[in-house]
């Protein structure tokens, strides 16, 4: 049994002018907390001391309930430990009786909640979004992560925090890491800022909602890629916002669809130097052409460079911040790549302008970011680990991707398609035959093989279905195998169904 050693007072009142004595109150709230297992075996209970000041009584009908709790086997004592709810209790009720009495709906009054709420479909756990291991897309190689260096460096900052460390931060974050980030992004991303302008967020995800929340309101039209990345969309749903879908080709979004489709839209939301989950690069031309669409509409270009830092073929594209004249474009990027997803950081480059708007946003949101994390990404970008882990995280991942597409062509030959450039840590492939993605990635779930089904990545009607394939988690050795794994799932998933799926047949 887990030892549980936090010692919280459950809610327990006592009255004195209760004809029940305090130390029956007492053994009866806990005999029924227990019944109920909103205590469970094994969770420490609070000393008769802290009991009886908590209750503001006198300790002796503490003593005599605990006595009594002891005795009846509720309870059980462990020398220079304390006392604990009894670990080999037996089931009192069914956990059944429990969830039946908490799922019972408040009959007395609608249960209206927000149409906004509504707006998006309910929240569903999907297999290939938190599974860990082969093709699982935005894991990085966690085995890789230098946390000797970055545990010293969580220990230098929680050692002796000052007060200030301690206290509120503001909305635009800590100011040494807004600066280690702005010095970065105009190196290695051309990107055109000074520390102002510079917000750190709980990762690309805050950055979006943000964004949306400060340019668009309810009922504006925004163009979103199609296919796209399907949390920029539920933004822009959840904001009351019309995301338009704009085709996306080799060159990247279409701007000239785009400005058939919906010319006055307030707004676009893109991927330029690598879309997801196409993985194609902005041409410069289109570049040009959708900073002209901008300038001259009053257009917003909120620019989503999320795994920028990862270019195999050639050398990193520079932003399409760094090309506007005309502060149009709100940049973001994320740590989730580079580092790892939980870290939940991220930042946001702002046109000057819209600084204090985006700021009083963000502080009526959460305030600002946690300290700590900020604190140490600070020196870690500062002492050059940062960059260090990116060179060979580049060096790693490219021996992946590499290893990735030589091994489906080994296996699949002319019957898949690879796409995107050079870049990231996905690819998209597509199969000849009739199948439906989903179906095939619940299928590979349940083999723990995560494959990231490309038609939910749209807004309308999907006119292709493939699969996201994550490519970084798996060292090189292994991916012919995972490869394997692979073709032996979709085959026999095929067969399973083989009246309607020809993939099988196809492969
Ligand atoms: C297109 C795109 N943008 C952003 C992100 C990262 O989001 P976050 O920084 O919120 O973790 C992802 C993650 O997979 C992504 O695919």
């Amino acid at each position: 049994m887990r030892k549980m050693t936090s010692a919280f007072s459950p809610v327990i009142s006592v009255s004195r002018k209760a004809a029940k004595p305090l130390h029956k109150q007492i053994y009866d709230a806990y005999r029924s907390l227990i019944v109920e297992r909103n205590l469970s075996a094994g969770q420490q209970i609070p000393s008769t001391r802290a009991l009886a000041i908590e209750l503001k009584i006198s300790r002796i009908p503490v003593l005599t309930a605990y006595a009594q709790l002891l005795a009846e086997g509720y309870f059980e004592s462990r020398v220079g430990a304390g006392t604990f709810v009894c670990s080999s209790l037996p089931d009192q009720t069914t956990s059944n009786d429990r969830r039946t009495k908490q799922a019972v709906p408040v009959r007395v009054a609608k249960r209206t909640t927000a149409r906004r709420a509504l707006r998006l479909p309910p929240y569903e756990k999907v297999p290939w979004l938190r599974g860990l291991g082969a093709f699982s897309v935005s894991q990085p190689a966690y085995d890789q992560f230098p946390f000797q260096i970055w545990s010293r460096l969580v220990m230098r900052h929680c050692r002796n925090p000052r007060a200030s460390d301690l206290h509120y931060g503001g909305p635009m974050g800590l100011g040494p890491l807004r600066e280690a980030i702005c010095n970065y992004l105009r190196i290695a991303r051309a990107v055109h800022c000074d520390l102002e302008q510079v917000m750190i967020v709980a990762g690309s995800q805050q950055a979006l909602e943000i964004s949306a929340r400060v340019l668009l309101d309810a009922g504006d039209p925004a163009w979103v890629e199609e296919p796209g990345y399907w949390l920029t969309r539920h933004v822009l749903t959840l904001a009351g916002c019309l995301p338009v879908p704009v085709p996306v080709d080799d060159e990247g979004l279409d701007v000239t669809a785009g400005i058939k489709r919906y010319r006055k839209a307030r707004a676009v939301f893109v991927a330029p130097s690598h879309q997801y989950p196409i993985g194609a690069t902005m041409s410069a031309s289109r570049r040009l052409q959708l900073l002209h669409w901008a300038e001259h509409l009053g257009g917003w270009i909120v620019e989503d460079d999320y795994d920028s830092e990862y270019r195999y073929g050639s050398m990193p594209i520079a932003s399409l911040q760094g090309l506007d004249d005309n502060s149009r474009v709100i940049y973001m990027g994320t740590f989730s790549k580079t580092l790892f997803p939980s870290l939940r950081l991220g930042y946001v480059v702002i046109p000057r302008d819209l600084v204090s708007r985006f700021a009083a946003i963000r502080q009526t949101m959460d305030i600002g970011s946690p300290y700590l994390y900020q604190a140490v990404l600070t020196d870690f970008m500062n002492e050059g680990h940062f960059a260090r882990h990116i060179r060979r995280m580049r060096l790693l991942y490219n021996q992946r991707r590499m290893a990735l597409v030589d091994s489906l062509r080994n296996e699949f030959g002319s019957a898949v398609e690879v796409h995107g450039s050079e870049a990231g840590m996905h690819c998209l492939v597509t199969f000849n035959g009739d199948f439906t993605d989903t179906e095939i990635a619940q299928h590979a779930a349940r083999e723990r093989l995560w494959l990231t089904p490309l038609s939910p990545s749209y807004l309308g009607k999907a006119t292709r279905q493939g699969f996201v394939l994550g490519f970084s988690s798996t060292p090189a050795a292994e991916m012919p195998s995972a490869v394997q794994h692979l073709k032996n799932v979709l085959t026999s998933h095929g067969s399973i169904r083989n009246k309607k799926e020809t993939l099988a047949r196809a492969i």
